[in-house]
């Protein structure tokens, strides 16, 4: 057991490495101001972590520890912030706020914004080819994380995102085909990256994916229910986007109440997929899923 407070603290803590990290990786290097200042205004904006920190503990729930791993969970934060950057551009959510603070396109344009994402997720993988664990681990993690972040992935889902906006009603099962892409893609690859980078068994990669893919939806689900019923300010993002935007989420299709439950109930099946593993990363994790969907309570 652990309680949420204790999780927070390893959480900040985590996060933090990986900030510093960012830090020091993108920081002096000969390019172009104007891209750097865009990159770095949206990567140290603050955010989360919530990736490269399941990256981190799937490592050490699996036996790797630290700072091995860390250019990899660090590279992880970079996709993830290019995909925050191109997901409010004008042509997709056309939101103007992202962490508190002025979108990229708002800050520098659009040009720049596209150019600070492409830039993101490129530089990103060269960064994870620099993760100190065996060769063969890292060849096998930056493929999984490829394949998720593409168009099989996060690509694919945000497509399918795009197309069913303004539809009316899909189904249930198109809706959770479509989060499963958006979001559980990288949550689940993040979790699974970090146990090949440990060097785990089959097993225990077929569990932290299990893990992964649940908390993905989990975690969209929360995320739409806070898009409802929070406020900008503890948010850092403009409330109420999705129905000005006519998207299709699980509040729209199935109302607030029944969407809780839906989170909740992915979250155990996320708690469930971990039996088999005990001690302080396990706690970690399942302390982790209770709290993203209490967030949205
Ligand atoms: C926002 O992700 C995008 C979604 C997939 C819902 P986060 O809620 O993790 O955003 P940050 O990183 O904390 O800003
Ligand atoms: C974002 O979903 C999914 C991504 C892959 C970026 P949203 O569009 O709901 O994320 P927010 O609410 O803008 O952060
Ligand atoms: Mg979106
Ligand atoms: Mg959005
Ligand atoms: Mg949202």
């Amino acid at each position: 057991m652990m309680t949420s407070a204790q999780m927070k603290e390893i959480l900040q803590a985590r996060a933090s490495a990986v900030e510093n990290c960012l830090a020091v990786c993108l920081d002096d290097r000969a390019v172009p101001k104007r891209l750097n200042d865009a990159m770095l205004y949206s990567l140290l904006a603050g955010g989360k972590r919530l990736r490269p920190v399941l990256c981190l503990a799937c490592a050490a729930l699996c036996g790797c520890d630290g700072s091995p791993v860390l250019p990899f969970a660090a590279a992880i934060e970079m996709v993830h912030t290019y995909s925050l950057i191109h997901d409010d551009l004008p042509a997709m959510d056309n939101d103007d706020l992202r962490r508190g603070m002025p979108s990229s396109h708002k800050k520098f344009g659009e040009a720049t914004a596209i150019l600070a994402g492409d830039a993101l997720l490129t530089d990103a993988f060269a960064l994870m080819c620099r993760t100190r664990c065996k060769p063969e681990s890292v060849l096998k993690a930056v493929a999984e994380f490829a394949l998720a972040a593409g168009a099989s992935g996060m690509a694919g889902g945000q497509l399918l995102d795009m197309q069913y906006t303004d539809l009316g009603a899909i189904s249930e099962e198109e809706l959770r085909r479509m989060y499963s892409l958006k979001t559980g893609a990288i949550l689940r690859a993040s979790c699974v990256c970090g146990a090949l980078l440990a060097d785990a068994d089959a097993a225990a990669v077929t569990r932290v994916s299990r893990y992964g893919s649940f908390l993905g939806v989990a975690f969209q689900v929360a995320d739409d229910i806070l898009d409802v019923v929070a406020d900008t300010e503890s948010l850092g993002k403009p409330v109420g986007s999705d129905i000005a935007k006519g998207k299709m989420t699980y509040p729209a299709l199935i109302g607030l109440d029944k969407s809780r439950e839906y989170a909740k109930n992915q979250a155990d099946a996320a708690i469930a997929a971990l039996k088999g593993f005990s001690g302080q990363e396990a706690d970690f994790l399942v302390a982790l899923a209770e709290y993203t969907v209490i967030r949205a309570v």
